[in-house]
């Protein structure tokens, strides 16, 4: 068969946002019309290729939202999942109708465990379902992806005969969940491998990963499927979603930007709007951003440490690997702390508009360290109040 496929001939690496759908399924996260209206917009304005805006058959709410997204759609296509059932299929088209591009993500779950315990059906009544739904969603939209739900523990042998059947089917997008978040990179490189290289007709889908954070690998995993020829790589902002989440929008955008290096490929995505996008969600979900979370948290591109801070004032590639401004944040911070070294005091001090001599700078300093080993914090009106008073004392 064919090396070249519509996965590996293509550098490009299409983003499928799903925060308003395995996002919003995190215990808690759940968002009103309103907030997922703007969210949409805000990841149709930053690039994003796909938005997967819901679940339309899980309630008239979620079909508004998913319709209504769709009719506002600029340039993004807009996906709505839906089970191997008919009735999702058919509710899901209805709710993309309107969008500029609509697509049917159908799943249904492949592994041993889920066909035993959750669906009670054998392996030949599944390949059967594969093919009916996506005919089914092919006979009512060109755009259709399907998914096997814990892909990543189902064997080999079964798998690559659900993604030939879907692919026969008419399935544009195959995607391959772990679900469960138990892969590990190498193990996920190599099952997208050998599905692209040994499924007969894998050149006429685009591979997709989709990756859980049970392990804190979904990024490491997603990364490793595109490296094996996955152009579309599923995520969220934050890296919300089920339990431990979903792989990170931001993470990913940014390893691809930073690492061309390694990774010689590109998504179409305006990094600028990263910071932005982080607080809408947080705020919409009520899933607060940790302070240390990779590109996007609080402390991202704050430095405490004094040889840390001096090295950022005589180079900032000293100590980040990319802007702040590339992410959409102003300015790298100098967090002032008992850490913190002479080079960043005297800078401190000039932007809060002081200049001391030699002396008053050491005992100011000095007097620094100690407030600093008493508090947590010390803000600018502490330093503010230190030298007013260092300098009515001399
Ligand atoms: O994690 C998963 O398997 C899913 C599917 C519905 C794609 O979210
Ligand atoms: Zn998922």
């Amino acid at each position: 068969m064919s090396e070249q496929t519509q996965n590996t001939n293509t550098d490009q690496v299409f983003i499928f946002d799903t925060t308003l759908r395995d996002g919003e399924q995190s215990p808690g996260a759940t968002m009103t019309f309103e907030e997922k209206l703007q969210v949409a917009e805000l990841l149709d304005d930053m690039g994003v290729d796909i938005i997967e805006a819901g679940f339309p058959i899980a309630s008239n709410g979620d079909f508004e939202a998913v319709a209504e997204i769709a009719r506002r759609s600029k340039n993004s296509v807009i996906a709505g999942l839906a089970r191997a059932i008919p009735a999702d299929i058919d509710r899901a088209a209805e709710a993309v109708r309107n969008a500029n591009r609509g697509r049917i993500h159908t799943f249904v779950s492949t592994s041993p465990i889920h066909l035993a315990h959750q669906m009670r059906k054998t392996q030949d009544e599944v390949l059967e379902i594969v093919t009916k739904t996506v005919t089914q969603a092919r006979n009512l939209i060109d755009d259709v992806e399907w998914s096997g739900m814990d892909a990543t523990r189902t064997p080999m042998d079964f798998l690559a005969k659900c993604v030939e059947a879907a692919i026969n089917a008419g399935a544009t997008t195959i995607n391959i969940p772990d679900t469960v978040g138990y892969a590990v990179p190498e193990e996920y490189y190599n099952m997208i491998k050998t599905l692209i290289e040994t499924v007969p007709n894998a050149d006429k889908a685009i591979f997709s990963t989709h990756c859980h954070n049970d392990l804190g690998l979904a990024v490491a995993n997603s990364l490793a499927g595109v490296r094996a020829g996955a152009r579309q790589v599923e995520c969220t902002i934050n890296g919300l979603g089920e339990r431990a989440g979903n792989a990170a929008l931001e993470e990913i955008v940014m390893a691809i930007k930073t690492r061309g290096d390694t990774m010689p490929y590109h998504t179409e995505i305006d990094s600028t709007h990263l910071a932005r996008a982080s607080k809408i969600v947080a705020a919409a979900s009520n899933f607060n951003v940790q302070f240390n979370k990779a590109i996007v948290g609080k402390n991202a591109f704050a430095h405490e440490s004094g040889i840390h801070q001096d090295g950022m004032l005589k180079n900032a590639e000293t100590y980040e690997i990319m802007t702040p401004e590339s992410v959409g944040i102003k300015a790298t911070s100098l967090v002032m702390g008992k850490h913190s070294g002479r080079h960043a005091f005297k800078e401190k001090l000039k932007e809060l508009g002081y200049e001391l001599g030699d002396n008053a700078f050491q005992e100011a300093f000095q007097r620094f360290k100690e407030l600093a080993d008493r508090k947590k914090h010390v803000y600018d009106e502490d330093l503010v109040a230190l030298v007013d008073d260092e300098m009515g004392s001399v």
